[in-house]
């Protein structure tokens, strides 16, 4: 059986390289899916997908919800205000699918605002401030737990 993961990626993200590399370092979102694909474990595939929408990144989470696919989040600038898509992750895990979110960046290391996530309190869990390196650590912890998916 093959599981297959969305890693799902809000607003911005889709200017990662050359939007603040200091900050987020200097690879792409096709970076991110080349890394995924080269560490995605035997039985895994990996889509990565990013949109600077909120209505369609909760119109996705309702689809993985429907087809009960595990998603890695990282809901960049939503993470701090949308209670809309805290809504829909929650629609997530509340099925029982996991759900977890990523931060390039340690967010609590930045300006006051991004010390708020309205998301972490109905995520499986959160992982912040590991660069690109977080997507595979969530990645391998869906692994780690595949039986019970
Ligand atoms: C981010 C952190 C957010 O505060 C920011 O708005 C982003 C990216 C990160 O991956 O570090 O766009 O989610």
């Amino acid at each position: 059986m093959t599981t297959h993961v969305l890693v799902l990626n809000g607003p911005n993200l889709g200017r990662l390289g050359s939007r603040e590399p200091d900050v987020y370092g200097h690879q792409d979102l096709a970076a991110l899916q080349l890394l995924l694909d080269d560490s995605a474990p035997a039985g895994f595939t990996v889509e990565v997908r990013q949109t600077d929408s909120e209505s369609e990144l909760i119109a996705w989470l309702h689809g993985a919800v429907d087809a009960r696919t595990p998603v890695i989040l990282n809901p960049a600038a939503f993470t701090h205000y949308s209670y809309g898509l805290r809504d829909a992750a929650a629609l997530v895990t509340k099925a029982g699918v996991p759900l977890i979110e990523v931060h390039i960046s340690n967010p609590h290391a930045r300006e006051t605002f991004r010390h708020t996530s309205v998301i972490s309190g109905i995520a499986t869990g959160v992982i912040a401030g590991f660069g690109f390196d977080g997507y595979r650590m969530a990645l391998e912890h869906l692994a780690r737990i595949s039986t019970t998916l």
